[in-house]
C-alpha cells in the first residue's frame, strides 16, 4: 500500500471469492458479476480489507482456512460474515433479490414485499456492521457496496462507532413514484443519509435519490451543480454523487490481442463459417431483456429475410440466483424461445441462435467479444452494464458495433458512439441490427475508436479515484468534474 493512503475497507455482500459445495467438497471459486470484476484489481493494488459473506451457510466448513490461501494470493485481507440458511433466504434471496432488485429496476410487479424478509435484512445488516466495527479503526475509510447493505452507516452510528463511510449503489435508483411503493421507504432513506458519501452510477440516479430525500424532508437543500452535490437535511450533511463504474480496460484489451486468444477468436469465427456474429452476454436475469432480444432476432429474420444464413446470434448466459422462482421461470422461457426461433428458421448447415448457459473462463469470454461483429446489449434496465464496456475493450479490430439499450446506465456515457435502442421495441432493435450489418467500415471504426477512447480513459482506476477523491476532499472545488 502506498504511504499516506488511508486503509480502504470494502464491505459487500459477496467476497471476491465464493465457497462452493461441489459433490460434498468445499472449494474456493473467484466470484462472478460486475462488482467483483470491478473491485478486485483495485484492492490488489492498494491493499486493505474486504468484508463479506463467504457464500457458505454450513457452520462445519472451515471458512477461514479455505479463504486464507486465496487472501494471501489476492494481496489483501478477507473477513467473512457467516450467515445461516435462514438468513440467506430472508436477507439475500428475499429482501435483496425479491424486493430491492426488482423495485429499483422499475419492475415492481415482480416484488414480494414480505415483512419477514425486511426483518432478516435488518438483522443481517446489523451482523455485518458488527464485523465492520470489529475489524476497522477510526482512520479507515469504509466503502460499502450495493443494495444488500444499505444500513451499514446507520447501525455503526447506533453502536456509537465513528467511521468515515461511503456507499455506492451499483444498480439504478428509481424515481420517487416507484420508490414510494416500498413499505420500508422512509427507513431506507433514513439509513442512506447516514453515509458521508452516497454514490450512484448516473446523475439521473443521484437526482432520483435526492428527490426521494426531499419528499420525506422537505427542508432538505442541495449545493453544487457538478457530479457531486452537498445535501443538507437539517440534522445531517452528506454528499451525493454520480460515478459511472467501469472496467480494467488494459486487462481486457491485452487479453484480446494475446496470441492464444487470437487463435481462439479465429476458431470461433471459423466454426460459425465467418458469418456475422451478433453477441449477447449476461447473467441470466430478467432485467437483461434476453427474451425480448431473442424475439428481436426473430423480427430481424422476418423483416430482413436476406440476412437468413448470413448471421448468427450467440447468447451466453451465466447462471444466477437459481433459488429464486422468477429466475427458474426465466430460464425455461429462454429455452423455449431459443427452440422456437431455431425451429422456425434453421436449415441444414445453419442455426440462427447459439445459446450457452454457463460461466465462461475469462479467456473464452474475451474470444467471444473479439469475434463478435455486433454486441447486442439490451437490458430493460441496468445500473451500468459492464459487458458493453468489456466488448469495446476487446474489439481490437475496431470494426464492431455496439447496440445499447437506452435504459442501461452506460448509455449516459456511450450515447455518442453506440447505437441506442429501446429494448421493448422489437422492430427498432431489428432495424438497428440490420443497419449495423450493412454499416460502412469507416463509420464503424470511427464509432468504435470513440467508444474505446472513452472506456480507456474512464476505466476502473479512474472510477475508484473519482469516488475516493470526492469522498476525501474537504472542498468540492478540489474535485475534478466527472463526466457522465
Ligand atoms: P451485472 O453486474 O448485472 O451482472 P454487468 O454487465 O455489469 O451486469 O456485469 C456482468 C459481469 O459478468 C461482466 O463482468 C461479465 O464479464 C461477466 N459475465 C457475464 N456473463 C458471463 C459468462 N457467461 N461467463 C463469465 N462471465 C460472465
Ligand atoms: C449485480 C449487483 C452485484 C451482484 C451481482 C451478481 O452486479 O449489483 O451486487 O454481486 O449482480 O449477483 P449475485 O446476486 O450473484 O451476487
Amino acid at each position: 500500500m502506498e504511504p499516506g493512503l488511508r486503509r480502504l475497507v470494502v464491505v459487500s455482500n459477496r467476497l471476491p471469492a465464493a465457497l462452493k459445495n461441489e459433490g460434498g467438497e468445499w472449494t474456493v471459486k473467484p466470484g462472478a458479476g460486475g462488482l467483483v470484476t470491478a473491485l478486485a484489481p483495485v484492492l490488489r493494488d492498494r491493499g486493505g480489507i474486504w468484508i463479506g459473506w463467504s457464500g457458505a451457510s454450513d457452520p462445519t466448513v472451515d471458512v477461514d482456512g479455505l479463504l486464507g490461501s486465496f487472501s494471501a494470493k489476492a494481496g489483501y485481507e478477507l473477513r467473512t460474515v457467516q450467515l445461516t440458511e435462514e438468513e440467506v433466504r430472508g436477507y439475500y434471496f428475499g429482501f435483496s433479490n425479491e424486493v430491492i432488485w426488482p423495485l429499483f429496476h422499475d419492475l415492481q410487479t415482480r416484488c414480494h414485499f414480505d415483512p419477514g424478509y425486511w426483518r432478516t435484512y435488518l438483522d443481517v445488516n446489523f451482523k455485518f456492521a458488527e464485523q465492520v466495527a470489529r475489524h476497522t479503526g477510526k482512520e479507515d475509510y469504509v466503502w460499502v457496496h450495493d443494495y444488500h447493505l444499505m444500513h451499514q452507516a446507520f447501525f455503526l452510528k447506533s453502536m456509537g462507532v465513528k467511521r468515515n463511510t461511503g456507499f455506492f449503489l451499483h444498480i439504478p435508483f428509481p424515481t420517487p413514484d416507484i420508490f414510494m411503493k416500498l413499505p420500508w421507504r422512509w427507513k431506507i432513506i433514513q439509513a442512506l443519509i447516514e453515509f458521508d458519501m452516497v454514490g450512484f452510477q448516473t446523475t439521473q440516479d443521484r437526482d432520483n435519490f435526492v428527490r426521494c430525500v426531499r419528499h420525506f424532508i422537505p427542508e432538505c437543500t442541495t449545493e453544487g451543480d457538478g457530479a457531486v452535490v452537498t445535501v443538507r437535511t437539517g440534522s445531517r450533511e452528506f454528499r451525493a454523487g454520480a460515478f459511472p463504474i467501469s472496467i480494467d480496460f488494459n486487462q481486457f484489451a491485452n487479453l484480446a490481442t494475446r496470441e492464444d486468444i487470437v487463435q481462439k477468436t479465429f476458431k470461433l469465427r471459423e466454426a460459425l463459417k465467418h458469418r456475422k456474429i451478433i453477441l449477447g452476454v449476461d447473467r441470466l436475469d430478467y432485467t437483461k431483456g434476453i427474451p425480448e432480444r431473442i424475439l428481436a432476432i426473430r423480427t430481424l429474420l422476418k423483416r430482413f429475410p436476406e440476412l437468413t444464413g448470413r448471421v448468427n446470434f450467440v447468447q451466453v448466459a451465466v447462471p444466477s440466483r437459481e433459488d429464486v422462482e422468477e429466475y427458474k421461470d426465466l430460464r425455461d422461457e429462454i429455452d423455449l424461445l431459443v427452440g422456437r426461433v431455431n425451429g422456425e428458421f434453421s436449415f441444414p448447415g445453419w442455426v440462427p441462435v447459439h445459446y450457452h448457459y454457463r460461466n465462461l473462463q475469462r479467456e473464452d469470454l474475451v474470444a467471444y467479444y473479439a469475434a463478435a461483429d455486433i454486441a447486442l446489449v439490451t437490458p430493460l434496465r441496468d445500473g451500468m452494464n459492464l459487458v458493453a464496456k468489456e466488448y469495446c475493450a476487446c474489439n481490437a479490430s475496431e470494426s464492431g458495433v455496439l447496440i445499447l439499450s437506452e435504459f442501461a446506465g452506460a448509455a449516459a456515457q456511450m450515447q455518442d458512439y453506440a447505437y441506442l435502442v429501446n429494448p421493448y421495441d422489437l422492430e427498432g432493435v431489428a432495424r438497428a441490427v440490420n443497419r449495423a450489418f450493412h454499416w460502412d467500415k469507416v463509420d464503424r471504426r470511427r464509432m468504435m475508436v470513440g467508444l474505446r477512447d472513452h472506456v480507456r480513459s474512464h476505466n476502473i482506476f479512474w472510477w475508484v479515484d473519482s469516488f475516493l477523491q470526492a469522498s476525501f476532499s474537504t472542498n468540492l472545488g478540489d474535485f475534478p468534474p466527472v463526466d457522465t
